[in-house]
């Protein structure tokens, strides 16, 4: 028989695992704001994302920003990232198509292939 401690302990570590499972089922948007993706309008493209994502009231999407990756001519570059699907960047992404990816391929899973830089791994 357990003690009630130990069964605690073993609920708690339970409902962590669960806790990183779900973190980690989260959709990702990265934005590159290295120079280069900043002199060509990462920022506006950040905030466009952040409040269409805001309109939609949809909180189960990390956003996060990285450096240079490297494909300075088709900044600004936006990955998205969904649960269990490979890695996507757009390229040459403006306010209007971070609006756009927003509501195609996040909301409805559907990848804007015209604005496609990159497929990655999953
Ligand atoms: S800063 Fe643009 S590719 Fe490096």
């Amino acid at each position: 028989m357990k003690s009630l401690e130990e069964l605690q302990r073993i609920k708690e570590a339970q409902l962590e695992a669960i806790r990183l499972r779900e973190a980690d089922q989260k959709a990702k948007i990265v934005v590159g704001m290295g120079t280069c993706g900043i002199a060509a309008g990462a920022r506006e493209v950040m905030s466009a994302i952040l409040d269409e994502l805001g309109k939609r009231r949809l909180t189960g999407v990390a956003v996060t920003q990285t450096g240079c990756i490297g494909l300075c001519a088709q900044e600004p570059l936006v990955d998205v990232i969904l649960p269990g699907k490979p890695r996507v960047t757009y390229g040459k992404v403006d306010a209007s198509k971070a609006r756009q990816i927003v509501a195609q391929h996040i909301v409805n899973g559907i990848v804007i292939s015209e604005w496609v830089v990159n497929r990655g791994e999953e």
